[in-house]
This record gives structure tokens, C-alpha cells and sequence, in this order.
């Protein structure tokens, strides 16, 4: 009989059950994965990006398979923090009492709508361990990616938002300059931060001539980012003392063990969720089992345990 491990960690001031979280987008509300689990098995779950009011969305068609992942130009469709509240507030709620953490994605067109939204949140969700900043979203023409990808305009977003919550703060960034984006973020008081988001890419039919999603561009997600997403984390650890949850093509618990290895405190599963709805747990399982077979008794022995 092997001693069970370790897997608990702390995140940001957060004691997470353990390392495994959802990425923003990929995961709903949490509450469509009861059919496959029990989902209170998570450290963590993130939400879908809310803004103050509901946002439709770009046109479909907005995802598209693709060698090595997938493309989406979703656009935050949202119903709004009331709405979300209102649809899910209970069981997330009952989930946040289970001991998993509630993490609230925050998402606007400028500085005054991410003010907005986080203000919504703070009253209307108690149960929220944290809210997330998506200053990364590449299909948005303002805000997201647009406003998050010079450290400029990471520090003044979350500057404007810091005074808003006394709740950690963590800022969604995206696949560039992530070295001088995450001090700056840092500069503004992020408690942590997460990365990456989708990285901007294209896909065409070669018949009708035109773009495979309705929007010339689209975030490219999926198996193929990982090596790309772990150095980018890597850099990050290295450039900060705020915890990192790494997040790109995350499909096996070796994948999230790679991000462990170079310093992230989590680890969040996004596009696998759509290939094997179970996959955060499956992938906990296997993460545990690698703990195992590395001879420790605590997962915290292998973050940062990367060599070089
Ligand atoms: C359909 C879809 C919707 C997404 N929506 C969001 C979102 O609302 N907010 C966000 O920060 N990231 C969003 N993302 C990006 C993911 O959270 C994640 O950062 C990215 O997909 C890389 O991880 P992966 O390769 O494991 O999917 C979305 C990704 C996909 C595929």
C-alpha cells in the first residue's frame, strides 16, 4: 500500500485541496460537469468571463478543429454577472462549501467596465474565493487582449480594479511579453496570475476561400501550445514571486506535471474538457500517481523542481 500524497497547496492566500483548477471558457459554470463527476474533487474550478451586462457574442461559426487543437472566436458570450449569479449562484455556493475554490472571471470593454463587473461580483458572489482579470481575450476588438498586451495597459487595468475587492486578485494574461506584463501586473497589486490565454491564429478553407470561423482570426488552443505555454510559465515564475497557474494543451498529468516542475503553484484544464468531459480528475489522478512514483509525500517537493 503506497502513502497517499500531499496534493494541497496554497494559492495566492487560497489552500486549494489540490493543484488542479478549469480554465476560463471550457468549464461553463462548473454545474454541467455534475453529469460526469463529482466536481467538489477539483482544487479549483474559473469561470466563463462575465461582464456587467450580458454580451452576445461574435457570429458562428466560432470554433473550428484544427491540427494539434482548436480554434474559437466565441467572444465572451455571457449573460452577464446577474446572470450568472442568478443561474448558478446556488450551486456554486454549495460548491465553494465543499472546500473547492470559486475563482469569477471579470471581463470588459475598458478600464470602467472591468470596474463594473468586479463590482457586481464583489456584492453578489460571497462565495467567490478570488476573481480573475481576462485582460487576454484575443476575440474582442476592445478590452481583453487588446488592452492586456502591453504593461501599460495591464497596470492600468488592474490598478483600477485592486481598491475594488479585498479578494485575491489574479490576472488572466496572454502568449506575449509575458515577463514585463507579469511585473507589471504585480506592480498593481495582482496576487497572482495565470497564463496562457489562447494564442491568435488563422484557418482557411481552401474552397470557399474564407476564414473557417466567422472572424478572420481566432485563439488557437489545444495539445500544440503546451510546449509553447510551459516556457512562457517558466519565464513568469522566474519573474515573479506571485503564484502562477499554468494553463495551455494540458491533456495528462504529465502535461500539468510539466507546469509544476517549473514553478506553478496549478494547473487549469481547458480545451481536453471538450475532448474527455472527466479529464480534471482523470488528470489528478494521474498527477498523483506520477507524485507517487517521484517518492514524495507532498506535491510542493516537486514545484519548482525543474532543473537547468
Ligand atoms: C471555447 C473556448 C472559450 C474560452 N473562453 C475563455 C474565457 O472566457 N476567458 C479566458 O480567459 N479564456 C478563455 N479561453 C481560453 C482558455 O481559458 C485557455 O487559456 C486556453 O484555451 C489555453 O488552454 P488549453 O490549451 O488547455 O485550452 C477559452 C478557450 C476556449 C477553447
Amino acid at each position: 500500500m503506497v502513502n497517499d500524497v500531499s496534493m494541497s497547496v496554497d494559492f495566492a492566500g487560497i489552500r486549494l485541496k489540490n493543484p488542479l483548477n478549469t480554465a476560463s471558457g471550457t468549464f461553463g459554470s462548473a454545474q454541467q460537469f455534475e453529469n460526469f463527476y463529482d466536481v467538489s474533487l477539483l482544487g479549483a474550478v474559473t469561470l466563463k468571463g462575465a461582464s456587467a451586462v450580458p454580451w452576445e457574442g461574435n457570429p458562428q461559426p466560432r470554433m473550428a478543429e484544427v491540427f494539434g487543437g482548436m480554434l474559437n472566436s466565441v467572444g465572451l458570450t455571457n449573460p452577464g454577472v446577474r446572470g450568472l449569479v442568478a443561474e448558478s449562484g446556488a450551486y456554486l455556493a454549495g460548491l465553494a462549501s465543499k472546500g473547492t475554490a470559486v475563482i469569477c472571471q471579470v471581463a470588459g470593454h475598458s478600464v470602467e467596465e472591468y470596474k463594473e463587473a468586479l463590482v457586481l461580483f464583489e456584492e453578489l458572489a460571497p462565495w467567490a474565493s478570488a476573481f480573475e482579470l481576462n485582460i487576454s481575450c484575443p476575440n474582442i476588438a476592445k478590452g481583453g487582449a487588446a488592452m492586456g498586451s502591453t504593461p501599460e495597459g495591464a497596470f492600468e487595468v488592474v490598478n483600477a480594479c485592486r481598491p475594488l475587492t479585498k479578494r485575491p486578485l489574479i490576472v488572466k494574461m496572454g502568449p506575449v511579453r509575458v515577463q514585463e506584463i507579469a511585473r507589471s501586473c504585480v506592480d498593481a497589486g495582482a496576487n497572482a496570475l495565470s497564463l496562457i490565454n489562447t494564442i491568435s491564429a488563422m484557418s482557411i478553407d481552401i474552397n470557399t476561400h474564407k476564414s473557417r470561423v466567422a472572424r478572420p482570426t481566432a485563439g488557437f488552443s489545444g495539445p500544440a501550445i503546451h510546449p509553447i505555454a510551459v516556457r512562457m510559465a517558466w519565464e513568469v515564475c522566474n519573474a515573479v514571486d506571485v503564484p502562477v497557474c499554468g494553463i495551455g494543451g494540458i491533456t495528462c498529468g504529465a502535461d500539468a506535471a510539466e507546469f509544476l516542475l517549473v514553478g506553478c503553484k496549478a494547473v487549469s484544464i481547458g480545451t481536453e474538457n471538450f475532448v474527455d468531459p472527466a479529464a480534471a480528475v482523470r488528470i489528478l489522478e494521474e498527477l498523483k500517481d506520477w507524485a507517487r512514483s517521484q517518492g514524495v509525500s507532498d506535491i510542493n517537493e516537486l514545484i519548482g523542481a525543474f532543473e537547468c
